[in-house]
């Protein structure tokens, strides 16, 4: 069983303020993250588009104020720059984010690797920046279909991972990196890859890590994203080098997001017998 598994919703761009404030309504009238399995530690985070970020805090905080207890949902953005401040026109920085009391961002995202032309070398200086802001990166990587039945994967994955990994060499909060294995032909087909392919790559990935990086790190996770949905999200996390889930189309509907997160926690119980 992993110490700590991460569940974590990216909402794209979806979810206005007044729908946002009926996401948490639904979800955290139900959310019971640790109630079912007290021993499973499990990390909730939402992406919420910048616009719904604030939305999230005030309904987190009013749900804390309630219940008097600590929620264990966290929210993040779904990209960031790399620069503090500046001239860069429709971006937002580290200390924007800060102050809405994000603690996670995502990075390397397909859709912004493909979409928007982002590169491994201005990944790797967002992913700079975040550790050094201390906030949490969880950086994005997987091949295409293309790339796939070209046999390609291994190079695809090895490039977007080393490319991170060199980057922070000497950074003392590297660890604080979690990676997530996004296949792009997976993402929102609802063809997710099957746990053993996943397990596969997470497997050949932690590899790649174990050869970069001192045995100190290697708990670094990995997660699974692409099509994730409640009848696959216990069999993922039966997977030895899966300790996570990206969740995209599925995270839209809170009841769907959290049978999710319950299954995953099912599965990593399940797996320590
Ligand atoms: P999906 O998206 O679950 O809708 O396939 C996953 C993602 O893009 O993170």
């Amino acid at each position: 069983m992993k110490d700590t598994i991460y569940v974590f919703g990216n909402w794209k761009m979806n979810m206005t303020e007044k729908e946002t404030s009926a996401y948490f309504e639904r979800f955290l009238s139900s959310c019971c993250v640790a109630k079912r399995y007290p021993d499973c530690g499990c990390s909730v985070v939402v992406f919420p588009p910048y616009t719904s970020i604030p939305e999230t805090r005030n309904c987190l905080e009013r749900h804390y104020q309630r219940q008097r207890v600590q929620c264990l949902v966290e929210y993040g953005a779904q990209d960031v720059h790399y620069a503090q401040q500046g001239a860069y026109t429709g971006e937002i920085s580290l200390p924007m984010l800060h102050e809405l009391g994000c603690t996670w961002v995502l990075l390397g995202h397909s859709e912004r690797r493909h979409l928007f032309d982002e590169t491994d070398e201005s990944i790797s200086q967002k992913v700079c920046a975040c550790l050094d802001s201390g906030i949490r990166p969880v950086l994005c990587f997987g091949e295409t279909l293309d790339q796939r039945e070209t046999k390609k994967t291994q190079e695809i994955v090895t490039r977007q991972i080393t490319s991170v990994l060199s980057a922070t060499e000497n950074h003392p909060e590297r660890k604080r990196l979690v990676f997530a294995y996004e296949p792009v032909w997976a993402i929102g087909t609802g063809r997710a890859a099957t746990p053993g392919d996943a397990e596969e790559i997470c497997g050949f990935a932690a590899g790649v890590l174990k050869q970069n990086v001192g045995y100190r790190e290697l708990t670094i996770p990995f997660l699974y994203g692409g099509s994730v949905s409640p009848a696959n999200a216990k069999e993922l996390l039966l997977q030895e080098h899966i300790s996570g889930l990206l969740v995209g189309g599925a995270s839209l509907k809170p009841d769907a997001f959290l049978e999710i997160i319950d299954r995953a926690m099912e599965g990593n119980v399940e797996s320590s017998r």
